[in-house]
């Protein structure tokens, strides 16, 4: 992506993202070694995808916490991109002055996505050792 901007900064931002996410990926490849475990990729962060991981690993699961923990995030992570994207899309739709009829519907959109994760988290908080 740095090569496509044309902003010097963007640029900038994404070539030092990638060199982070390189480190960040080796991190996550001494975490599985660490578990004698293989590092496979997650092919889809769709929400079918994560609803397909969340019953693979609720399939292994006996703890009630780590079975809440388990279908938890994958709804968190599901929150975080819907917010995501929702805010590019309104700033998008007001950049290029789309109107209130494309906004509205947008920024309500976001603003249930955003009380949803907040809802979430409150229940993350309540699972997560402190
Ligand atoms: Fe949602």
């Amino acid at each position: 992506m740095a090569r496509y901007t044309i902003n010097d900064r963007m640029s900038e931002g994404f070539a030092d993202h990638r060199d982070e996410t390189r480190t960040q990926i080796q991190r996550l490849k001494d975490v599985f070694a660490a578990l004698d475990q293989p590092a496979e990729g997650q092919r889809s962060l769709t929400p079918a995808g994560l609803e397909n991981n969340r019953r693979e690993l609720e399939a292994q699961i006996v703890d009630d916490d780590l079975l809440n923990a388990a279908s938890l995030n994958p709804g968190l992570m599901t929150e975080r991109v819907e917010m995501t994207a929702y805010e590019g899309l309104t700033t998008i739709a007001a950049l290029v002055d789309l109107g209130g009829d494309v906004q509205h519907p947008l920024d309500s959109t976001y603003d249930e996505a955003k009380s949803r994760f907040r809802d979430l988290e409150l229940l993350w908080d309540r699972l997560s050792p402190s």
